[in-house]
């Protein structure tokens, strides 16, 4: 049974960290007339009102998103703020757009998208925006192994698990390394949490020893609140876009200032 609620989450300094980073990803990758493949193992509902209960309850996206506009962290022009420019053109002014949203801001018909999603209601919501991916309500590994080498042959997987089922930490190395064996020229994107009990340590040591070159971005925050087990975030990438390893010591010089 999935409890995990990204809404609670949404717009909170990971996500900043790790949206930040896609959209610049994709901005770069869709620069290029070339179509290609964008997929996600654990989409999400796709769209958060960050006046909602839920983002109320915590406060997080008011430490995270709502704070770094109103202190001009990222420049208007970064493309994150341009694909939120546009979402909250479309759904309001407090509307944050999840991971398949900031997608769609830069995918062009002739792009393929897939999406995963298994929580019932996420999975519901998600389809009720989404007009422009295949969604599947299955495992989003399960979904990435079928679909993978995708078509077109370019293109972008973001692994972006709750980290509910702790079995996660240990099939992870071994998913992703399937995953390049069967698509070595995919941008294979992980996020994953810094934790104050260093459960994710092994699995970064495994994924580094198995893919010395890829980059890897991690920043470090505060707790949302006192004893809160989160105190950073990170990207591990595989097959990096030109541009991105920039883009991250940006990104990460933003954060060393919290
Ligand atoms: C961290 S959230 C995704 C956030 C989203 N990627 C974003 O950035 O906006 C993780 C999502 O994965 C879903 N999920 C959990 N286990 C899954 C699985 N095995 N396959 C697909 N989705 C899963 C959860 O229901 C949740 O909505």
């Amino acid at each position: 049974m999935l409890s995990y609620q990204h809404a609670y989450h949404a717009g909170n300094l990971a996500d900043l960290h790790k949206h930040a980073l896609l959209a610049s990803m994709l901005a770069y990758l869709t620069a290029k007339p070339k179509p290609l493949s964008y997929l996600e193992t654990h989409a999400g509902r796709g769209l958060y009102d960050l006046t909602s209960a839920e983002a109320d309850k915590t406060g997080e996206a008011a430490n995270g998103i709502t704070r770094a506009l109103s202190e001009n962290w990222l420049p208007a022009d970064h493309p994150l703020c341009q694909a939120l420019d546009a979402v909250r053109a479309e759904y309001g002014a407090t509307a944050y757009p999840g991971s398949p949203l900031i997608a769609r801001h830069f995918l062009r018909p002739g792009d393929v998208t897939h999406l995963a999603e298994l929580h019932p209601t996420e999975h519901q919501a998600l389809s009720e925006i989404t007009d422009f991916a295949h969604l599947h309500r299955q495992d989003g590994f399960q979904m990435a192994q079928a679909v993978c080498p995708p078509t077109p042959r370019r293109g972008l997987l973001l692994i972006d698990p709750s980290y509910e089922v702790k079995a996660d930490y240990t099939a992870i190395p071994r998913h992703i390394s399937k995953l390049a064996r069967k698509w070595n020229i995919g941008v294979i994107v992980l996020w994953y949490p810094l934790l104050t009990d260093n459960r994710h340590a092994p699995m970064i040591q495994a994924l580094r020893s198995d893919h010395p070159d890829a980059l890897l971005s991690e920043v470090r925050f505060p707790p949302a609140r006192a004893g809160h087990g989160m105190v950073g975030s990170g990207m591990f990438v595989l097959n990096p876009p030109y541009g991105s390893e920039a883009e991250t010591r940006r990104i990460e010089a933003l954060f060393a200032r919290l």
